[in-house]
């Protein structure tokens, strides 16, 4: 299921990938390119992406900040292997990677994530290893073969064709290459009213899946080695935690942030969503997988 239709960004169908001769880029979006009306809406206002800096850390979009990045590349060899970020919001993730020696191309739907990712790269100074490229939603840009490994975190969960996603993240692997993904998933079955309250609050879209359905459009792209990692019992405390210093210690600096209004909101939407995390509806699980060598 999709959250929230109606808003420009929800239906992301992907075509058949087209080759742009020796460019090499595909679906890249510039101001000088061809094409219809551009079909993502930005969802991610700079006062949400102030309140998330302020949960997660600065410049990471996802639960767990450092720690969570090192989870989700666990065991991977980094130094000196190129790495797609597909979906790369601020740069958090992307930054962490390029340090620990691998050159990442990160991309993304909305302008204002990357304006944020590339001063983020200029304050660290990873300007040599990291370039970010904005995006429509659809086939990767990119040429087969050109990575060694794919991470996406957080992305997935808001793309509704999750498998053609992965068939283009196997296409611009290289034989071998590895896919490592963080999403919120959820059990099989219909979302509770609760869950619907939950991303009608959040105000995102939401195309949420089981790990069984995300392990079986892995193995149907081509990918071999998949399995999923569940984190949930990590988050669950977590997402306790965080709402709770919503309502308390961090509380002052979101009304400075957002007003009395919108704090309302955004702390009833992680009550919410620590509700759902300790019901078991809502699910935070690692996937990896790779292409065959051969
Ligand atoms: C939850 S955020 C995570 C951002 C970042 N990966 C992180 O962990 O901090 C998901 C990101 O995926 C981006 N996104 C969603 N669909 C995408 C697509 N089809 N291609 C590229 N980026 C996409 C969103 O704009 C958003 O920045």
């Amino acid at each position: 299921m999709i959250a929230r239709e109606g808003r420009g960004s929800l239906i992301r169908r992907l075509s058949a990938p087209q080759h742009c001769g020796s460019l090499k880029v595909l679906n890249a979006r510039s101001d000088t390119a061809e094409g219809g009306p551009l079909s993502h809406t930005d969802e991610y206002t700079a006062t949400m992406l102030e309140a998330m800096d302020l949960i997660w850390g600065e410049g990471f979009m996802a639960p767990g900040g450092e720690g969570h990045v090192r989870q989700m590349v666990r065991g991977l060899k980094l130094c000196g292997r190129r790495v797609l970020d597909l979906g790369c919001g601020q740069g958090g993730p992307a930054c962490l990677v390029a340090r620990w020696g691998a050159e990442v191309v990160g991309t993304d739907l909305e302008a204002a994530l990357l304006t944020r990712a590339r001063a983020r790269v200029e304050r660290e100074g990873l300007g040599d290893r990291i370039r970010f490229l904005q995006v429509d939603p659809g086939p990767l840009a990119f040429a087969d073969d050109s990575f060694d490994a794919v991470v996406v975190s957080g992305a997935l969960t808001q793309i509704e064709d999750k498998l053609a996603t992965y068939r283009e993240c196997l296409r611009v692997l290289r034989p071998g290459g590895a896919l490592r993904g963080y999403d919120w998933m959820k059990p099989p079955g219909d979302v509770s009213d609760a869950m619907r309250d939950w991303f009608e609050l959040e105000g995102l879209t939401y195309a949420l899946r089981s790990p069984d359905a995300h392990l079986s459009m892995l193995r149907e792209a081509g990918f071999v080695e998949s399995r999923c990692r569940d984190k949930s019992a990590w988050y669950r405390a977590e997402a306790a935690r965080e709402a709770e210093r919503l309502r308390d210690t961090l509380h002052p600096q979101l009304v400075a942030l957002l007003g009395a209004q919108e704090t309302a909101r955004f702390v009833e939407a992680w009550r919410l969503l620590a509700r759902l995390c300790a019901r078991g509806e809502l699910l935070q699980v690692y996937a990896e997988a790779r292409k065959p060598a051969h």
